[in-house]
């Protein structure tokens, strides 16, 4: 653990153990989500302006509700999302992702690049997500920017004129989803029914249409990457000798997209015999949490189904653990069994290029060619 201070001045209580970043998510009463979606950057009034002309709020919903009315929301969007809801979009997927896999095989073999990114990963999550939830009828590339945006307002460092700008673009898609909150069917629908108020359904939209598919589009493309340099990992899921689940969990601990969460103490609190007091903000590495040598023999090393790789905290853990783990497992392991044969004999032309962002990996393009 270590007293760190960002970019504005503010000190943060980074965790990196996996037994203290397990213990802050186990224990919601001490530690609450409060936090966990304030903006790294403090907002200026003008930014704040631009969000308040779209009537943008974000009440306690999922990730950020430690209050009583977590649970019932939670329990609806983990309806959406049940495992056999989940399992069945399985063929479906498998489908769309072998067709696009077929396409992207014979561009290399005309030994044009392609960009596994934007031409595989990048709107995979977010088709999948609208056959489970309703969604608003807004194009795929609406919903992708829009995401990618709210990422950068509320988890990187910016200066005043970016925010202002990024705050138009969350602003106008909130105001998109204001209109269907109050009037569209599935979730949105059975949250209203279930008495929640405009803003806790716009709320509960907006985090979903966020965590819910730009999370898993990152999580895939930094897979593809580090398995184009594990080639011994490829012939192992080639001969069947290594479990395509395995490789998926060995993924989500050592490349997650999501590298740390917030927590805030509650009250005056001790943690690993560090006193922490009422306010602090908590940083939880989940990253670094996921190569603790105490969990895992290898730490640094690919190695599908050694002891502990499950037990990354890449999800997060208890109260608030992520409600989409199924189906971004899912996801992940079509696109294993399915992409990974186009690594072999080829290239990187351009690794993914993460920008500085305290939260989210946010890869922007991952290019590969014939080799
Ligand atoms: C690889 C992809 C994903 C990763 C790494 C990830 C990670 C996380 C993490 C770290 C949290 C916070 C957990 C905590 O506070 O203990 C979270 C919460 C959440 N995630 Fe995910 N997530 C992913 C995909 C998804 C998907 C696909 C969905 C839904 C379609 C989803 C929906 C949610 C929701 C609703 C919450 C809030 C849960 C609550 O507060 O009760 N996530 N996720």
């Amino acid at each position: 653990m270590a007293t760190v201070v960002d970019h504005v001045g503010v000190g943060h209580l980074v965790v990196t153990r996996h037994s203290l970043v397990r213990q802050v998510l186990a224990d919601p009463a001490t530690f609450r989500p409060d936090n966990a979606l304030d903006a790294v950057t403090p907002l200026p009034v003008a930014a704040l302006r631009v969000l308040a002309g779209h009537r943008f709020r974000l009440p306690p919903t999922l990730a950020n509700n430690g209050g009583a009315s977590h649970p019932e929301i939670r329990g609806i969007v983990a309806d959406a999302l049940h495992p056999t809801r989940v399992a069945a979009q399985r063929p479906w997927l498998t489908g769309l992702v072998r067709e696009r896999v077929a396409r992207l095989r014979a561009t290399l073999d005309a030994g044009v690049p392609v960009d596994l990114y934007a031409d595989l990963a990048a709107d995979l999550p977010l088709l999948v997500l609208a056959r489970l939830v309703e969604l608003p009828d807004a194009p795929v590339g609406a919903v992708k920017e829009f995401a990618r945006a709210a990422l950068e307002l509320f988890w990187a460092p910016l200066d005043e004129p970016r925010q202002r700008a990024l705050a138009a673009e969350v602003g106008r898609f909130h105001t998109v989803l204001r209109g269907f909150a109050a009037t569209g069917g599935g979730l949105a629908a059975r949250l209203r029914a279930a008495g929640h108020s405009p803003d806790v359904v716009v709320g509960a939209l907006f985090f979903l249409l966020v965590a819910g598919q730009e999370t898993t589009s990152q999580f895939l493309t930094l897979l593809l990457h580090r398995l184009t340099g594990e080639p011994t990992v490829r012939a192992g899921l080639r001969a069947g000798s290594v479990a395509v689940a395995d490789v998926v969990e060995e993924g989500l601990r050592l490349e997650p997209p999501i590298v740390t969460w917030r927590r805030v103490a509650a009250v005056d609190a001790t943690l690993g015999g560090t006193a922490v007091p009422a306010g602090t903000s908590v940083v939880l590495w989940l990253a670094r949490a996921g190569r603790d040598p105490e969990v895992v023999p290898a730490p640094d090393e690919f190695r599908p189904g050694q002891r502990g790789s499950r037990r990354h905290l890449a999800f997060g853990a208890g109260a608030h653990r992520c409600v989409g783990a199924q189906l971004a497992r899912l996801e992940a392991a079509v696109v294993v069994a399915e992409a990974t044969p186009l690594l072999d004999g080829v290239r990187v032309v351009r690794p993914p290029w993460c920008p500085d962002n305290l939260t989210f990996r946010m890869p922007d393009a991952f290019v590969v060619a014939r080799r």
